[in-house]
């Protein structure tokens, strides 16, 4: 750990509990940023920063529920009260309720639509100026369900395709001062298809250029690129992690 290649910046990352976003949060402290793991799941995001600790990084487990608005309140005060003011946002945190349209309630429509977009808006609203003071980035973590569909996913692919636009709004807004750019990941391997059938898993190493799944820090090496002085020109960009999914309709 702590490789310097650049100024130690406060990175803070939303669902870095698990899979994409605990990789996100272990690939930046490898680089010597000091990450704030926040997650709904307290629990395994202390022990993702403590992990970080142990081998030399520095990193501490925040709660955060991204559908609160209280939540981001609380958190800036105590980032803001400990000089830990963030220069880079990874909103990652998602909800998803299968089910189509007429399955699904107000609530369960309303609170995916909260954890996977609205938060975007919650993070930029709470961290504006942080963000600006440092000539910072934000990155947002869409999906490929953001350009293609599948079956019984309406919130989320809604959600996923409104964070490519909020995306470039937000990249305008902020300028020049913000760059704010979005992945869109295919089939990475996290626990989201540990309970997915053998036929799931062929479908989608078939589905994939690249003939297998991703793995989660396949994304977070990407998600650092887009906020690191390497990516200087980049800004309201979409960037596929998919291993050539959407390139063609597959083999
Ligand atoms: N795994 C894939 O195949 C895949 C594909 C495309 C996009 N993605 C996207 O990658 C991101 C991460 O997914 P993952 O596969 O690592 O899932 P995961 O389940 O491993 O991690 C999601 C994290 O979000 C947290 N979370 C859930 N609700 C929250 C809330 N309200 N507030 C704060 N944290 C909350 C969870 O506790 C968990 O730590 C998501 O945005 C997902 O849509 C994943």
């Amino acid at each position: 750990m702590g490789a310097q290649n650049q100024m130690k910046r406060t990175v803070l990352i939303t669902g870095a509990a698990h899979g994409i976003g605990a990789a996100t949060a272990r690939t930046f402290a490898a680089s010597g940023d000091d990450v704030v793991v926040a997650d709904i799941d307290i629990e395994a995001a202390v022990a993702v920063a403590e992990e970080i600790r142990a081998a030399g990084g520095t990193a501490t487990g925040n709660i955060l529920d991204v559908a609160d608005p209280e939540g981001w309140e609380a958190l800036s005060r105590e980032l803001r009260a400990a000089n830990r003011l963030p220069a880079v946002v990874v909103n990652n945190a998602f909800f998803q309720v299968r089910g189509a349209a007429h399955e699904q309630t107000e609530g369960s429509w309303n609170k995916q639509l909260s954890v996977s977009l609205s938060s975007v808006y919650r993070a930029m609203h709470t961290f504006h100026d942080t963000l600006t003071r440092a000539r910072g980035s934000m990155v947002n973590v869409s999906s490929v369900h953001g350009v293609l569909s599948w079956a019984e996913q309406p919130a989320y692919g809604a959600a996923k395709g409104g964070l490519i636009s909020l995306t470039r709004q937000l990249s305008l807004d902020y300028a020049p001062h913000v760059r704010v750019n979005v992945v869109l990941p295919g089939a990475i391997e996290t626990r989201q298809w540990d309970h997915q059938g053998k036929d799931d898993h062929d479908l989608a190493r078939k589905q994939a250029t690249l003939q297998r799944l991703g793995k989660p820090e396949e994304v977070a090496t990407v998600i650092q690129f887009l906020a690191s002085e390497g990516a200087s020109y980049v800004t309201g960009a979409s960037l596929l992690v998919d291993g050539g999914m959407t390139t063609s309709l597959g083999a």
